[in-house]
C-alpha cells in the first residue's frame, strides 16, 4: 500500500486563519512602508550561493549550517535564499542603481534555513523586510526603528515587544576588540560550553549571546565593546539615541546584542517577546555600509531589517480579519429566489452575505451564530407580502421587522458603517 505524501519537516500550510493572518500582517506591513516611501521589491527566491556565502560570513550558523544549496543541471551551484538583504544588494549592484540612490526598498516572501523545527521556528518562513540604501548612520537608522515601531503597533503587538539596540562599530574596532575577547575567552576556555569553545576559533563575538548558563558567567566579566568603538560610531549612536527619545520609543542597550551575520557594523537593534519561548526574535536588523563592497560594488550606506510573519502572527491575539457575516434565512421557494436577488444586491454594497438554503429554522440559525454572524435577516412568505424582512440581532437577541427598501441603512448602522 503507498504511504500518505506529507510536507517537509520544518514547513507549513497556510490555512484559514492562518493565511488570514499572514495577509494582514504583509498589507499592514506593505500599507505603512509606503507612507514611508518604501517601494516594493521582488527577488528571486533563489540565487547563486556565492550571493550569501560571501556575504552573511563563512563562520555564520547560516552559512555553514543552515543553507538549502544545490547543484541545478546545468551545474550552478544555487541556494534558497536564507534571507532578503543580500539578494537585495545584489539587486542593486546588478541594476547599476547607484545615481538612484537614496534607494527605499519594502519585501515579503519565503525564506528557507535549515534549522531545528520548534514553535516559531521553520524551515520555510516568511518575513516582511525594509531596506534603506544610501543615507549614512543616524537618521536613516531611526527612520527604519519608527517604521518597525509603527508596525507592532499597528499589529497590537508592540506591548508584547521589547527593542535592545546596540552598536558593534566598523570592522577596524571590531578587528581591536575581537582581539581583546579572544584574550579573554582563551583564560576561561575550559569552563565554555562546547559550542562556544568551537566559536572561539571562528566568531568568538557569538559567545557574547549564547544562552549557555556557563557562558552567561563567563560573559559577565568579558570585555566591553562599547569601549572599543571608534568616533564615528560613538557619534552615531548617541545621536540615534536621543532621537528614539524625542520619538518616545522605548528602548534598552544590550551591549551583549551583535546578531549572526557578518555583514553588519554600528547600529543592530532587535524586537523581542517573552511570549514565544526561545526564539524570541520578531524583528532584527541594523547597518550594513560594507555589504555593497564585500559584493564588488561601490561603498553604499545601508541600514535594513525584517521580521519573520508567523513569529507576529503568533503574537497577534485576535483574528483581524475576521469579518463579521450577515446570515440570510429564505423560508420557502419564493423566499428563496428573493434572497438570491437581496444577497446580490447586498454583497454589491460591501456586506458580507452567508446564505443559507437548507435545514430547519434551528439549524440554521445555529449555523449562523458558528459563522459568528452578527445577524440574521429572516424572509418568509409573510415578510414578501408585506415587503419587509425580519433582523435579528444576534449579538442580543434582539428582533425587528424592517421595510425591504431600509435594509440597507438598518446593516450600515448595525456595522457601524
Ligand atoms: P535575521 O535575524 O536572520 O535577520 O532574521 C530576521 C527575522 O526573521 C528574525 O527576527 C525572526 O523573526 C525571523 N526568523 C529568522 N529565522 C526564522 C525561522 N527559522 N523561522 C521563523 N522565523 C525566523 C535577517 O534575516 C536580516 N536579513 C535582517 C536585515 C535586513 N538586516 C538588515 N536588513
Amino acid at each position: 500500500m503507498s504511504q500518505n505524501l506529507q510536507s517537509v519537516r520544518g514547513t507549513h500550510d497556510l490555512i484559514g486563519s492562518t493565511v488570514k493572518r499572514y495577509r494582514y500582517v504583509v498589507e499592514t506591513a506593505r500599507a505603512l512602508a509606503a507612507r514611508y516611501g518604501f517601494e516594493e521589491l521582488k527577488t528571486p527566491i533563489f540565487e547563486t550561493s556565492a550571493v550569501f556565502s560571501r556575504t552573511l560570513g563563512d563562520a555564520s550558523d547560516i552559512v555553514t549550517k543552515e543553507m538549502y544549496t544545490f547543484t541545478d543541471k546545468g551545474g550552478d551551484m544555487l541556494s534558497l535564499r536564507p534571507e532578503g538583504t543580500a539578494g537585495a544588494m545584489r539587486a542593486y549592484i546588478e541594476h547599476g542603481l547607484q545615481r538612484q540612490l537614496p534607494i527605499k526598498w519594502f519585501y515579503e516572501g519565503p525564506m528557507f534555513r535549515y534549522e531545528r523545527p520548534q514553535k516559531g521556528r521553520y524551515r520555510q518562513f516568511y518575513q516582511i523586510g525594509a531596506e534603506l540604501l544610501g543615507p549614512e548612520g543616524g537618521d536613516a537608522d531611526v527612520e527604519l526603528i519608527s517604521l518597525a515601531q509603527n508596525l507592532l503597533e499597528a499589529l497590537g503587538v508592540s506591548t508584547s515587544s521589547r527593542l535592545e539596540i546596540n552598536s558593534i562599530g566598523d570592522k577596524e574596532s571590531r578587528d581591536v576588540y575581537r582581539a581583546r575577547l579572544v584574550e579573554y575567552y582563551k583564560k576561561h576556555e575550559s569552563s565554555l560550553s562546547d559550542d562556544s569553545r568551537r566559536r572561539l576559533a571562528v566568531n568568538p563575538l557569538r559567545i557574547l549571546d549564547s544562552k549557555d548558563a556557563k557562558d552567561i558567567a563567563i560573559n559577565e566579566g568579558a570585555p566591553r565593546l562599547l569601549d572599543d568603538l571608534n568616533e564615528l560610531s560613538r557619534t552615531q549612536f548617541d545621536r540615534i539615541q536621543k532621537s528614539l527619545g524625542d520619538l518616545g520609543i522605548t528602548y534598552s542597550v544590550n551591549e551583549r546584542l551583535v546578531r549572526g551575520l557578518d555583514y553588519y557594523s554600528h547600529l543592530v537593534f532587535e524586537y523581542r517577546t517573552n511570549a514565544l519561548g526561545s526564539q524570541d526574535a520578531i524583528l532584527s536588523g541594523g547597518r550594513y555600509d560594507g555589504l555593497c563592497e564585500m559584493m564588488g560594488g561601490s561603498r553604499t550606506a545601508a541600514v535594513g531589517w525584517a521580521a519573520g510573519v508567523e513569529r507576529l502572527s503568533l503574537l497577534m491575539l485576535e483574528d483581524p480579519l475576521a469579518v463579521r457575516p450577515v446570515a440570510l434565512i429564505p423560508v420557502g421557494e419564493k423566499a428563496e429566489r428573493e434572497c438570491v436577488r437581496l444577497a446580490h444586491d447586498l454583497r454589491g454594497r460591501g456586506f458580507h452575505i452567508e446564505l443559507s438554503y437548507s435545514g430547519n429554522m434551528s439549524n440554521r440559525m445555529k449555523k449562523a451564530v458558528a459563522r459568528s454572524a452578527k445577524a440574521a435577516v429572516i424572509i418568509g412568505d409573510q415578510e414578501l407580502a408585506n415587503r419587509v424582512v425580519t433582523l435579528k440581532q444576534l449579538d442580543t437577541g434582539e428582533q425587528s421587522q424592517v421595510a425591504q427598501s431600509e435594509l440597507p441603512a438598518k446593516l450600515a448602522e448595525l456595522f457601524g458603517k
